[in-house]
C-alpha cells in the first residue's frame, strides 16, 4: 500500500473515527459490516437485514458513513457524510476525503492475498480461459497507467474505452482511476460514428483499444473502428493499441503501442471527482453521458455486491455482461474488485459454440453467482433442458437477473432447471443512473421469501415512492405508479456530462424532491415492488437501452425521409424491438425497396446492429394532433394490432390517418406472412 494511505484494517481507527466524529458533535460511530474478509464482527454486522435497511433510512449519515469508514480505504478521512440537494440535482456525499479507487480494488487485496484470481478471462474459445492474480492486476494496470501519464494524459482528461471483454480493458478503466483519468467505456458493438459522438461529446484527449475483437467465433475490426471515428475527433491526442489478436494492426502517427514500467503511484483523488462517464439512451436523440464519481459510487457497488448476490470471500462471481454497459461496470468491475473477489470476464456469447456455453463454463469455472440477462435466457430455454442437465451447476449459490423484466417462464426455468430450485433467484431493478442495484429480493434476511418475476425490495437505503398521475405519492398497496426515489443514496449519478440542466430536467423536475426513474412500478399487497417498464420513449432490446429518438433521427438523415416514429413492441426473445413507420418523398414510393434497406444500414452505421428496426412500415403521413404532435399511442396499437379499441382519437388533425395507416399495416402483415410461407 503506498504510505499515507487508511483504512480497511490499516490499523487506522483512531484517525478515521475521531475525524469523521467531528461532524457528528463528538457521538463515536459505530463500525460498519465490513467488506468480504474483514476482520472481525462489527456493530453493523451484527444487525439484521431488517435492522439494516431501517438503519439506513432512519438515520443514514450514521449507516453511510460507518460503512464507507469501514470498506474503504481512505488517504484522507472525509469530514461530511453528505451534502445533497435533490431538486437542484446538487448530490455530494463523503465530502473532504481523498482515496483512490484502484488502491481499493487492487492494492489492499495485494497486501492480503496477491496471488488470489481477481478475473477469470472466459475467452471465446471455450476451455482457454487465462486467470490473473491480483498481484498481476496491478502490475498489468501501472504499466497501463504510466503510459498514459508518459503520453501526457493527466488527472481529469477523458480517455474513451473501445476495448472487447478482457483484463487489458479491465486495466484501462483502473489505469485511467489509478492517476485520475476520467474514462468512458464504448460498448464494442457501437459502431465509428456512435463512438465519435461519444467521444467527441466528452471531449476524449485518448483512446484504448485493441488491434481486433473476436466473439463469437468472429473477428471484429476494432482499431480500424477507431481510425474511422476519430477522423472526426480533433481532442484525440492518442490512441493506445493492446493485442487481442495475432494480426499487427496498422499504426499511425498518434497510435502507441503499450509497454511500461509495473509501479505506479496511485493520485489520491476527492470523493466527489469523476470516476467515469457512461453514454446511455434518454428520450431525446443525443445519447447523455451519466457521471459517476468516486467514494459514493465504489462503495454502493461493494456493498450491493455482497448483499444482493450473497457473496462471500472464495467465491467466484460470474457476471456475463459486457464491461461497455454499467452491469459490467459495477458487477463485473468495480464491486467485486472491492470485495477482493474472484470475477469473470465473459468474453463469448451464449449460444457459441452452443447453447451449453454457459453452463459449461459454470461448471469448469465453479462459479457461485451467475449472473445475466432474461433475453439470453429466453433464447436458451429454447434449445431444451439437456443442454442445461449435462454440466455439474453444484458450484452454483445465487442467480441473478437484470436489464428487463424477467417473464414468469424465464424465471421458473433458470430457477428451477438451471438452479434446481436450490438457489435464491434474484430479479435486480436498476439503471445506469443509479450506479447499482436499487430494488433485488435480498438484501433480506435468509430465508425470505422470493415471489417469482418480482425485485421485490428496495436495497439500503433507497426509499421508492410510487407517484400518480396528478404527481402525488400513492399511498397504500396493490397500486401502480411512476417509480420514484425519495432520498439520494451514495451510487446515484451527479450529473450529465456538459449539460447539468438536462440531469436535473430529466430526473428532478417530473416529481419535485424526487428522482425519477422513467419507469413505472406495481406495489403488491404484500408492499413488494414489481416493474412494469418504461414510460418515456425509451425502449430495451436484447436488455440494451436505446431511444426511440436517436434512430428516428438516424432515419432522418435519409434524403428520400421527410419523417419517422420508431415504437417498441414486445419480441418473445429480445424483450422489445424497434418497428419504424416511415414517410418517403412521393416520387419514391416504387423504389421503397432500396430506400428501406439503406435505412438499415443507416442505422447500423450511426448506432449499432442491435438498433436497426425489425419492422418498416411505409405510410403517406403520420397520426398528428393539431399541435403536430405524433401520437405514438396509436402507431403502437397498430404495431400490436390492437385497434379495436383506439381512444380518444378526436385530438388528431385528421382521423382518416388512422384507416389509412391500418390498412398499410395489414398489407405488411400479408407480404410477411407470405415471405415466412416461401421460406
Ligand atoms: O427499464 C428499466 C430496465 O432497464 C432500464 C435501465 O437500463 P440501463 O441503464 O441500460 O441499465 C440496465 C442494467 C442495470 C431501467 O430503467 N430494467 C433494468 N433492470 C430491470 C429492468 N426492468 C425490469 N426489471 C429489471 N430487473
Amino acid at each position: 500500500t503506498p504510505e499515507g494511505w487508511e483504512g480497511r484494517g490499516t490499523g487506522s481507527e483512531e484517525r478515521r473515527c475521531s475525524s469523521l466524529t467531528a461532524d457528528r458533535s463528538g457521538s463515536t460511530w459505530p463500525r460498519a459490516a465490513g467488506g468480504p474478509g474483514s476482520s472481525g464482527p462489527t456493530e453493523l454486522s451484527r444487525l439484521s437485514h431488517g435492522d439494516l435497511y431501517r438503519l439506513s433510512v432512519t438515520d443514514p449519515d450514521r449507516f453511510w458513513g460507518s460503512a464507507a469508514a469501514d470498506r474503504l480505504r481512505w488517504a484522507e478521512p472525509f469530514h461530511r457524510v453528505r451534502d445533497c440537494d435533490l431538486s437542484s440535482g446538487r448530490i455530494g456525499w463523503f465530502l473532504g476525503g481523498k482515496l483512490n479507487v484502484s488502491v481499493n480494488c487492487l492494492d489492499v487485496h495485494v497486501e492480503k492475498h496477491p496471488d488470489r484470481v481477481a478475473l477469470i478471462w472466459e475467452r471465446d474459445e471455450p476451455g482457454t480461459e487465462v486467470k490473473v492474480t491480483y498481484r498481476e492486476l496491478l502490475e498489468t494496470t501501472c504499466r497501463l497507467a504510466n503510459a498514459l501519464k508518459s503520453h501526457g494524459i493527466n488527472k481529469g482528461d477523458r480517455v474513451a474505452i473501445y476495448m472487447s471483454v478482457s483484463p487489458l480493458a479491465v486495466a484501462a478503466m483502473l489505469a485511467c482511476v489509478r492517476i485520475g483519468a476520467v474514462h468512458t467505456v464504448v460498448f464494442a458493438g457501437f459502431s465509428s460514428d456512435a463512438l465519435a459522438g461519444r467521444i467527441q461529446d466528452a471531449g476524449c484527449k485518448a483512446v484504448i483499444t485493441f488491434n481486433e475483437g473476436v466473439r463469437g467465433g468472429r473477428v471484429i475490426q476494432l482499431k480500424a473502428m477507431v481510425d474511422a471515428a476519430v477522423k472526426t475527433c480533433p481532442s484525440v491526442q492518442h490512441v493506445f493499441v493492446c493485442q487481442r489478436t495475432e494480426t499487427p494492426a496498422v499504426m499511425g502517427e498518434r497510435d502507441v503501442r503499450l509497454e511500461e514500467p509495473a509501479v505506479c503511484a496511485p493520485e489520491p483523488l476527492d470523493s466527489e471527482d469523476l470516476l467515469f462517464l457512461l453514454y446511455t439512451s434518454g428520450s431525446t436523440g443525443k445519447p447523455k453521458g451519466v457521471v459517476h464519481t468516486q467514494a459514493g459510487y465504489l462503495l454502493y457497488a461493494s456493498l450491493t455486491h455482497q448483499y444482493v448476490f450473497d457473496y462471500r470471500d472464495g467465491d467466484v462471481f460470474g457476471c456475463v455482461a459486457d464491461v461497455g454497459w454499467i452491469t459490467g461496470h459495477s458487477y463485473v468491475v468495480y464491486g467485486p474488485l472491492c470485495n477482493g473477489a474472484t470475477t469473470v470476464l465473459f468474453e463469448s456469447t451464449p449460444v457459441y459454440p452452443n447453447p451449453g456455453r454457459y453452463w459449461e463454463t459454470v461448471e469448469r469455472l465453479r462459479i457461485s453467482q451467475f449472473y445475466g440477462a432474461p433475453t439470453a435466457l429466453r433464447l436458451l430455454l429454447k434449445y431444451g433442458e439437456s443442454w442445461v442437465k449435462k454440466y455439474d451447476r453444484s458450484s452454483l449459490r445465487t442467480l441473478g437477473s437484470v436489464g428487463e423484466p424477467i417473464n414468469h417462464e424465464a424465471w421458473h426455468w433458470f430457477h428451477s432447471v438451471v438452479g434446481e430450485g436450490r438457489c435464491p433467484l434474484v430479479d435486480t431493478w436498476w439503471q445506469t443512473e443509479t450506479g447499482g442495484v436499487c430494488i433485488a429480493p435480498r438484501p433480506a434476511d435468509e430465508g425470505a421469501p422470493i415471489v417469482p418475476a418480482m425485485a421485490m425490495r428496495p436495497f439500503f437505503g433507497i426509499q421508492p415512492v410510487l407517484m400518480g398521475e396528478k404527481g402525488e405519492p400513492l399511498s397504500g398497496n396493490d397500486i401502480t405508479g411512476a417509480l420514484c426515489i425519495s432520498q439520494p443514496w451514495p451510487g446515484i449519478a451527479r450529473s450529465i456530462y456538459g449539460d447539468h440542466q438536462r440531469f436535473v430536467d430529466a430526473y428532478f423536475k417530473p416529481y419535485p424532491g424526487f428522482y425519477f426513474s422513467g419507469d413505472g412500478a406495481y406495489r403488491s399487497e404484500d408492499g413488494f415492488y414489481q416493474i412494469t417498464g418504461r414510460m418515456d420513449d425509451v425502449i430495451n432490446v436484447s436488455g440494451h437501452r436505446l431511444g426511440t429518438a436517436e434512430i428516428e433521427d438516424a432515419l432522418d438523415e435519409h434524403p428520400a425521409v421527410p419523417e419517422t416514429a420508431v415504437i417498441g413492441i414486445p419480441h418473445d426473445i429480445k424483450g422489445e424491438v424497434p418497428f419504424a413507420f416511415v414517410v418517403l418523398k412521393e416520387d419514391l414510393s416504387d423504389d421503397a425497396p432500396a430506400v428501406l434497406q439503406q435505412l438499415r444500414d443507416l442505422v447500423a452505421t450511426k448506432i449499432a446492429k442491435y438498433a436497426v428496426p425489425e419492422h418498416f412500415l411505409v405510410v403517406t403521413r403520420l397520426p398528428k394532433t393539431r399541435s403536430g404532435k405524433i401520437m405514438r399511442r396509436i402507431l403502437r396499437k397498430v404495431a400490436m394490432e390492437t385497434t379495436e379499441d383506439l381512444g380518444d382519437v378526436s385530438t388528431l388533425d385528421d382521423p382518416s390517418v388512422v384507416k389509412e395507416i391500418i390498412e398499410a399495416h395489414e398489407e405488411y402483415r400479408k407480404q410477411r406472412e407470405e415471405e415466412k410461407k416461401k421460406k
